[in-house]
């Protein structure tokens, strides 16, 4: 176990780092700065982007004219999905990295770990590309919710690495693990329907040129009833799992996160349907939802 040691920390570090992705991708919604690069993997035609109106080619007209909220450019946008760019990369370059490791480390004692992270890199690569779609179709909703769902499997698959080589710390609770498992799926139905409101919350935004925020809840419909209900399930399920794992000593501080992680997400969901869906809110509530499901991920992970 001590050899592994090193390579179980940089396994935990990519792990933070897909979070920090998505962070970024929710900043770059809650600015919408989705189009601030026109093109992709370029930005205006360059590998750095420009960094005032001066500095655009001269044929920019042409990436002004592919973007649907304004045909201005402006800079704080363009470096915003610059910077979540750059962050998609490196996360790219750290996936690669944990690929080789794998490879090396492993691939005589445990062909599992090396499958697994080469299908890690597949799947950031696949997300790159998603993300090149999505600026093609000037940020088509559909994708962008795919976009978000492979997301969280990036996040899920070094976890799985990471309790493949802890194995022997697994604990025997069926009940337990079927438990997680039920709350998984009521999570990810709860994802789905939240990004079916996000959807619809982009159309509206967009329809009132992201002015008037106090209209945009009341223009939402059944969709947001459902998902704003759904949360007792969630809530019932978290209650659930922490009632039936608080005596399992090493569990405890994984059920309390999730305990607190249901009541965060569901606090972020009130604040923005009380308070007009203050920006802040936005890519609170998705990271709170991603680091949720991923933690229920990682106790089911740990149970056998
Ligand atoms: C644990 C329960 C909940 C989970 C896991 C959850 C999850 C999500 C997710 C994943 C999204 C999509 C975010 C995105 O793609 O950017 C979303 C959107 C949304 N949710 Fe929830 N949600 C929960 C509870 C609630 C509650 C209780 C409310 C309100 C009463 C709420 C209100 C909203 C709204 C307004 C949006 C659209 C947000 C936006 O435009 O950025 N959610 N939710």
């Amino acid at each position: 176990m001590k050899s592994n040691k090193k390579y179980l920390q940089y396994t935990w570090f990519v792990t933070i780092m897909v979070f920090l992705v998505i962070l970024a991708g929710g900043v770059v919604r809650m600015t919408q700065s989705g189009m601030g690069c026109p093109d992709w993997p370029t930005c205006f035609g360059r590998w750095i982007p420009p960094t005032s109106a001066d500095q655009l080619p001269p044929d920019f007209e042409k990436y002004l004219k592919t973007q649907d909220i304004d045909h201005t450019f402006n800079v704080y946008h363009t470096w915003i999905e610059y910077i979540n760019r750059l962050l998609g990369a490196l996360l790219g370059v750290f996936i690669f990295i944990l690929f080789i490791w794998s490879f090396r480390k492993f691939r005589k004692t445990n062909k599992q770990i090396v499958w697994l992270s080469f299908f890690l890199l597949i799947a950031i690569g696949f997300q790159g590309w998603l993300g090149k779609k999505v600026v093609d179709h000037n940020l088509a909703v559909v994708k962008v919710t795919i976009h978000m769902l492979v997301a969280l499997l990036i996040a899920a698959v070094p976890l799985i690495i990471i309790y493949k080589l802890q194995a022997e710390r697994k604990i025997e609770a069926k009940f337990l693990k079927y438990l997680s498992y039920s709350l998984i799926v009521i999570l990810l139905i709860q994802i789905i329907l939240g990004t079916q409101v996000r959807e619809q919350i982009d159309e509206i935004s967009k329809s009132l040129k992201y002015q008037q925020r106090e209209l945009w809840i009341d223009r939402l419909d059944g969709m947001f009833i459902i998902h704003r209900s759904f949360s007792w399930l969630v809530a019932m399920g978290g209650i659930a799992l922490w009632f039936k794992a608080r005596t399992f000593k090493s569990l405890q501080l994984n059920v309390i996160f999730i305990l607190v992680g249901v009541l965060a997400t569901i606090i972020a969901g009130l604040v923005m349907a009380f308070y007009n869906i203050p920006a802040i809110a936005q890519p609170l509530h998705l990271l709170l939802a991603s680091i949720l499901v991923v933690s229920v991920f990682s106790c089911s992970l740990r149970l056998k």
